[in-house]
């Protein structure tokens, strides 16, 4: 995987490296073409192919099962990191693998010299309202930023691998 662009002289590790401490097994890889996706479900929401160079779209495995999609945007030299699409798969939605992938934005955050996360809770699905996905971010820490559409969540250096 490519390191993100650095602000701090830091580097992003290999995303082999994120799976420390990850007790349900998450790999994610960082995709360059859509042949690297078998779900379609999944595939339908990383389209277009290729992205832009600030656009950092990862497939999560599980084992061998393609489990999720997560998609962020790193401009060069803004503080933070912007969660642009985070999708679990409908068949693995509930058990706990979102949670999972906003604490891997954090540690991506981190390594690549960022210390906030944006994003804009939008319903990508007509089976979750704008409300729930609010409330779920709040509940993974995040704040309402400047009464707008955006929420943020500051990454402390500390205890994110813990
Ligand atoms: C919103 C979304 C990303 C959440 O992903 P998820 O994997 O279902 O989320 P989680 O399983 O981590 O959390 C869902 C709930 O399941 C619970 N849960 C159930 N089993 C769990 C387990 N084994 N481990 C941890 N949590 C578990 C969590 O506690 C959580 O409840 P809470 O919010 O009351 O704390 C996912 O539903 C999704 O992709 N939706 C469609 C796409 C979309 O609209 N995305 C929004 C983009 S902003």
């Amino acid at each position: 995987m490519a390191a993100l662009p650095a602000r701090t002289g830091s580097r992003l590790s290999r995303s082999r490296d994120l799976g420390r401490n990850d007790h349900m097994n998450l790999k994610l890889f960082e995709l360059h073409s859509k042949r690297q996706v078998k779900s379609k479900e999944l595939r339908a929401h990383a389209e277009p192919f290729p992205g832009r160079k600030i656009d950092h779209r990862f497939i999560v495995r599980q084992e061998t099962k393609e489990v999720a999609l997560l998609w962020f945007v790193v401009f060069p030299s803004e503080p933070y990191l912007v969660i642009y699409k985070l999708y679990v798969a409908g068949r693995y939605r509930g058990k706990g693998i979102g949670s999972e992938l906003i604490r891997r934005a954090e540690i991506m955050a981190r390594q690549s010299g960022r210390s906030r996360i944006l994003v804009t809770p939008k319903p990508i699905t007509p089976y979750t309202t704008r409300e729930e996905l609010v409330a779920w971010y709040e509940r993974r820490g995040f704040s309402r930023l400047n009464e707008g559409l955006m929420y943020f969540k500051d990454v402390p250096a500390k205890n994110l691998l813990a």
